[in-house]
């Protein structure tokens, strides 16, 4: 999952809620070489802020990426196609492109959905847009 800014699709209560079903969530910890890492999330106030006002779970690295069910994926954009605009830095194409097996859904508000974003080989489409 990703723990939501201001300007992004609600996630806090989602996260909570999941927790609370039993799942285990990781959020991103930004790294500073244009990386990112997952961590486990366990209760809110055990985050800190990290890079670019993220709050971010102080929990322990996990690496087990093929264990990974479903990965929620924010954007600037999505298009027709499920190819996201992200905000420039390529964190999230380097990041997806080590968790293949996982199914990404990215989430939006209907006004990010646009026809056509440019896509390269690094960009890394999501499975489904909600
Ligand atoms: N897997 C990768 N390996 C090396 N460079 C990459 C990789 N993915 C993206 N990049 C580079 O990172 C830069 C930013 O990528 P891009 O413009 O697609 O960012 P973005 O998708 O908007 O951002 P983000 O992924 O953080 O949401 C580009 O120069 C791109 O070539
Ligand atoms: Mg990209």
């Amino acid at each position: 999952m990703y723990y939501s800014l201001p300007d992004e699709v609600y996630t806090h209560e989602a996260i909570i809620q999941l927790v609370n079903e039993g799942k285990e969530v990781f959020l991103p910890v930004v790294l500073d070489n244009f990386e990112m890492e997952l961590h486990k999330f366990s209760r809110k106030d055990n985050m800190s802020e990290g890079a670019f006002n993220i709050m971010e779970p102080i929990g322990h690295k996990y690496t087990d990426f093929d264990s990974i069910d479903v990965a929620v994926i924010p954007a600037i954009a999505y298009d027709e196609k499920n190819n996201r605009l992200g905000r420039g830095k390529g964190y999230y194409d380097r990041f997806l492109a080590k968790i293949p097996l996982a199914y990404k859904i990215g989430i939006c508000f209907d006004f990010q959905k646009i026809t056509d974003i440019p896509a390269d080989n690094n960009d890394v489409p999501v499975d489904e847009v909600i």
